[in-house]
C-alpha cells in the first residue's frame, strides 16, 4: 500500500511516500526557517503564503523521488491539527482535493499522531534493514516534544479482533505542559541572547562548550497532576539572570554582530559567546532535559510499561538523548527516538499514521477540514 503522506501545520511544507507503512519511498520538506528567522519566531501569515507556492513542488518532488504516479497511490493522508491554521489549511485542501480529483481514500491525521507514528515508523525500517532486533513494544509511555508541544501519553494498540491485521492505536494524554512548550523555552532564550533562530539546535550545540552545573535552576514544581510540565519559569529565571547585567550588553553585542552576516557559524558564535553565557545555556538545557526525562520515566513507572517513546523537534537534542537512554536503561525500560530527520516536522510520519488509519478504514469524508486546536486522546 503506498500512502502520500502531507504535512503543513507550523512553517514546513512537507510531502512523503510511505511503502506499506514501513518503507520511506521519499521524504521531502521544504524549511521555511531563512523567512522566519529575522523575525525569531514564525509569522503565521508569512508562513501560510509560502506553503501556498511550496505544496504543489513539494508533493511532485516526493512523487518523483519514489518513482511513483500519482494514480498509484493507494491513499493521501493529510494532517488536520493542530497547528497554524492557515498554514494547515494550505496542505488540507491540496490533499483533499487531489484525493477527490482522483477518487482516492483520504484520511485526516493528528499531528502529534504523527509524531508518535514516527518512532514505529524508525523501528519498522531498522528491523528492515537488520540494524535493529527488536520490536517496538506497546503500550508505551511516549513524550512529544516539539516547538507547539510537550505532551506525554500512553499509547496501547487496539485490534478490533485476535486475528485482525489492521492495528488502531488509543492514546491516552497523561500531561502537557501548562504554559511554553519545551522548544519554545529553548528559541525564546536563544532569542533572549540573540543565538538565532530555531533555539534548540544552537544552544544544543553550544551547551557543549559550558558548565551544566554552573547556574543551579532548581527543580521545576508541579502543583496538582506530576506528569504536567511548565518551562515558563526557568525561561523568565534566564531573563532574569540577563536583564540589566553584562549579558544583556554581550547580547546586544552579539545582535548587531549577527545583523552584518548573511550566515554564522556555531564556531564563530561560541566565539562571540562569553563562558558565563555558555554556562548558563548549559545550566538551561540541562534543567529543561532532566524534566523531560524524570517525568517520562516517571509516568512510564506509573504505567508500568516496558518502553518510552521520545518524539518531537526537541528530540533531536543530543543531551536529551543521552539522558534518556541512561536513565532508561538505568529503570530497566528501552528508549526509543525517530532518527532526528524524522523527529522535526515530516510527512512521512504523516503517510505511515495514515497507512494505519487507511487500513482500519478510518476514512474521512467531504466534510473534513483543519483544526488550530486538535486534542489527541482523553
Ligand atoms: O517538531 P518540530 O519540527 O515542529 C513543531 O511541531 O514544533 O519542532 C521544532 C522545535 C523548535 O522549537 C526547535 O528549537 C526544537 O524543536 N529543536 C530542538 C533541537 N532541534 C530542534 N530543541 C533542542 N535541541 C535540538 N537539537
Ligand atoms: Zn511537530
Amino acid at each position: 500500500m503506498l500512502v502520500l503522506g502531507i504535512e503543513s501545520s507550523c512553517d514546513e511544507t512537507a510531502a512523503a511516500v510511505v511503502a506499506n507503512g514501513e518503507e520511506i519511498l521519499s521524504n521531502v520538506v521544504a524549511s521555511q526557517i531563512a523567512i522566519h528567522a529575522r523575525y525569531g519566531g514564525v509569522v503565521p501569515e508569512l508562513a501560510s503564503r509560502e506553503h501556498l507556492r511550496k505544496i504543489e513542488p513539494v508533493v511532485n518532488e516526493a512523487l518523483t523521488r519514489a518513482r511513483v504516479k500519482i494514480r498509484d497511490v493507494d491513499g493521501v493522508a493529510v494532517t488536520e491539527g493542530p497547528g497554524l491554521i492557515g498554514s494547515l489549511l494550505v496542505g488540507l485542501v491540496y490533499g483533499k482535493a487531489l484525493a477527490r480529483a482522483l477518487s482516492k481514500p483520504l484520511v485526516g491525521v493528528n499531528h502529534l499522531e504523527g509524531h508518535i507514528h514516527a518512532v514505529l515508523l524508525e523501528n519498522k525500517m531498522g528491523r528492515r534493514a537488520g540494524k535493529v532486533t527488536e520490536e517496538a513494544q506497546l503500550p508505551a509511555v511516549t513524550l512529544v516534544v516539539s516547538g507547539g508541544h510537550t505532551t506525554l501519553f500512553l499509547v496501547k494498540e487496539v485490534r478490533p479482533s485476535a486475528n485482525s491485521q489492521s492495528v488502531s492505536l488509543d492514546y491516552k494524554r497523561l500531561g502537557q505542559t501548562r504554559d511554553d512548550a519545551a522548544g519554545e523555552a529553548f528559541d525564546k532564550v536563544a532569542k533572549l541572547l540573540a543565538l538565532g533562530y530555531p533555539g534548540g539546535p544552537v544552544i544544543d550545540q553550544l551547551a557543549r562548550y559550558g558548565d551544566a552545573q554552573a547556574v543551579d535552576f532548581g527543580r521545576i514544581k508541579m502543583k496538582g497532576n506530576p506528569l504536567d510540565f511548565s518551562f515558563s519559569g526557568v525561561k523568565t529565571a534566564v531573563l532574569y539572570r540577563v536583564r540589566g547585567t553584562s549579558l544583556a550588553l554581550e547580547a546586544e553585542e552579539r545582535r548587531a554582530w549577527r545583523s552584518t552576516r548573511d550566515n554564522v557559524t556555531n564556531d564563530e558564535l561560541r566565539n562571540h559567546c562569553s563562558r558565563a553565557t555558555l554556562d548558563l545555556i548549559a545550566s538551561f538545557q540541562s534543567a529543561v532535559v532532566q524534566d523531560l526525562v524524570e517525568r517520562t520515566l516517571s509516568a512510564g513507572e506509573a504505567a508500568r510499561v516496558d518502553s518510552v517513546f521520545v518524539s518531537g523537534g526537541v528530540a533531536c537534542n543530543s543531551l536529551l538523548r543521552a539522558r534518556f537512554l541512561e536513565a532508561s536503561r538505568a529503570q530497566g525500560v528501552n528508549a526509543l527516538f525517530p532518527s532526528p530527520g524524522l523527529c522535526s516536522d515530516n510527512a512521512a510520519m504523516i503517510a505511515a499514521a495514515g497507512n494505519c488509519k487507511l487500513q482500519a478504514g478510518q476514512l474521512a469524508d467531504a466534510n473534513l477540514t483543519a483544526h488550530a486546536a486538535f486534542p489527541l486522546g482523553e
